[in-house]
């Protein structure tokens, strides 16, 4: 057996070998098991989608992918893998943006992507049991006939996992109504490192019987175990939903906007996200949603996209055209204008705007992106400073960085700093970090606010967590994998 001591794994570790591979056949039929090891001998360009991220910034060299189908099946893997020193990375959707779910090496790859039915859901309470490897949008798919909707939305729903949303406590869309994953998820049922099945899966409301362990595995990034099934609360369907666009003069308007905005919607507010110039002008580039008319775009420097989601239609939209009303008659008007949408298609078509500026930094280039905390009065200042650090770094222009946008949930305090390039350069990259870190250390921000650390920030870690805070980690960590095979070398060096 050949073992492996990779630069940042302190443990030595086993590749998959034909025995394993032979073992694996007892546990999973021959379709659910893609191996480039022999006897199986896929050509490895089968294993592209499970080896390289969404971004194309990570890459793996995993040899075996493994597609469980039941939490059995799950726990007499890791088993296994325990007992042979086989470290393992659990993938959901695999739309993560900071490569956790990509191996540094070749370890195994345990893909939850045919666990991916619903268990049980219950009108009443609209608790829904499902599946690990579910997909968002067909979980909301399957509880929009209840009147019901998820309490998580994001622009990956289409491919992204319930699973890897637990694993990563996504935040997204609708955290500003709904709150975060540490509320919605009721229980979960999880293959712990050494192949325990814990199950945690209840679907209680209150439960205060001792330490609530779930919650742990909630952002863990597939370090403390992997997870097979989620009880989550899914809210009423709004009966109503609406949405504008507001074009503002200045960065400053935002944050007297939102407290307006806030004051006069009150409860029918359910999203408020920022979008600037330059995250516009891309999203709109590559055709993502409608753009707005060169009128309503001129002298904008950044734009607000408004949600409200209540009880009744009429209430919502007078409360929403009032709300217009006042911002535009005022003396010292906080917006240029704003665009509300008209029908269903309307609708989409300005969530699209925001939710497409992803896939349209993705196209335009390389993306280097942060997730940051900070106040968001300094939303403005962090993402000039890091373009006018590029600047003097001699790093802007067309072969290095060509863009340097924020976007964001302002009322999660989040900003997406995101920095386009024609390549990943490890100059690009020095010349953000620590930059980038040390300016969100200097708010005492957070350098992760809602996509995890994955591989990316393993390194950047202590400048937002004290070291006792880290140290604990590591004890956990060790607690629950004291071989360490699980997703090594993510969240923790
Ligand atoms: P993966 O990418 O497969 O995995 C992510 C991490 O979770 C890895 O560490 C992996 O090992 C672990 N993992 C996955 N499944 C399991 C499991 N069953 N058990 C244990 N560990 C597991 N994030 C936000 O927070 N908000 C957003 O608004 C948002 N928007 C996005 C928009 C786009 C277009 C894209 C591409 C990504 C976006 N993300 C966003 C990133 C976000 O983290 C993921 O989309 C999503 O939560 C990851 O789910 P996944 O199933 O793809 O997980
Ligand atoms: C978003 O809010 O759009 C997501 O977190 C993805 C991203 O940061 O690009
Ligand atoms: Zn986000």
């Amino acid at each position: 057996r050949l073992l492996r001591q990779g630069l940042r794994w302190r443990r030595p570790y086993s590749s998959v070998a034909a025995s394993d591979i032979e073992h694996f056949k007892t546990i999973l039929p021959p379709h659910a098991i893609l191996s480039t090891v022999s006897p199986s001998s896929l050509p490895s360009s089968e294993l592209d989608q499970y080896n390289n991220d969404w971004m194309g910034k990570y890459r793996g060299r995993a040899t075996t992918v493994l597609k469980p189908k039941t939490a059995q099946q799950v726990s007499d893997i890791v088993r296994w893998c325990a007992g042979h020193d086989i470290p393992i990375v659990p993938q959901g959707g695999n739309t993560g943006l900071v490569g956790g779910s990509i191996p540094l090496q070749d370890e195994l790859v345990v893909s939850l992507a045919n666990m991916n039915s619903v268990r049980s859901f219950d009108p009443v309470s609209g608790i829904l049991v499902a599946d690990a490897g579910c997909i968002l949008q067909s979980l909301t798919d399957y509880v929009a006939p209840h009147n019901h909707i998820m309490p998580i939305d994001l622009g990956a729903k289409g491919s992204c996992h319930i699973g890897g949303n637990v694993a990563t406590n996504a935040g997204g869309l609708r955290l500003l109504r709904y709150g975060s994953l540490h509320g919605s998820v009721l229980g979960l049922e999880v293959v712990l490192p050494d192949g325990t099945i814990l199950d945690q899966l209840t679907s209680l409301r209150k439960d205060n019987t001792g330490y609530d362990l779930k919650q742990l595995f909630i952002g863990a990034e597939g370090t403390l175990g992997i997870i097979t099934a989620v009880s989550i609360l899914t809210p009423p369907s709004p009966q109503a939903s609406n949405n504008v666009i507001l074009a503002l003069p200045h960065f400053d308007n935002v944050q007297p906007l939102y407290r307006a905005v806030k004051r006069q919607l009150s409860e029918i507010l359910s999203a408020f996200e920022f979008i600037d110039r330059t995250a516009y002008n891309l999203a709109v580039k590559h055709g993502q949603g409608r753009a707005l008319s060169d009128e309503d775009v001129e002298g904008a420097e950044c734009f607000v996209l408004v949600e409200t989601s209540g009880g009744r239609r009429e209430h919502d939209e007078e409360k929403l055209e009032d709300l217009l009303s006042s911002l535009m008659d005022s003396d010292e008007p906080l917006i240029n204008t704003g665009v509300l949408s008209q029908n269903p298609a309307q609708f989409s078509s300005l969530w699209a705007l925001r939710e497409g500026i992803t896939e349209a930094v993705s196209k335009e280039g390389k993306a280097y992106k942060y997730d940051i905390s900070i106040p968001l009065a300094s939303f403005k200042t962090v993402v000039d400073a890091t373009r006018e650090h590029l600047r003097s770094k001699g790093l802007l222009g067309e072969h290095a960085v060509t863009h340097v946008l924020g976007y964001g949930h302002v009322g999660d305090g989040n900003l997406h700093l995101n920095i386009v390039a024609a390549a990943y350069t490890q100059e690009i990259q020095d010349a953000l970090e620590p930059f980038v870190y040390e300016v969100v250390a200097s708010y005492r921000g957070s350098i992760s606010a809602e996509h995890g650390i994955g591989a990316m920030k393993t390194h950047a870690l202590h400048y937002s967590k004290n070291d006792a805070s880290i140290e604990w980690m590591k004890k956990i960590k060790t607690l629950f994998d004291p071989k360490g095979i699980m997703n090594p070398g993510k969240v923790l060096e």
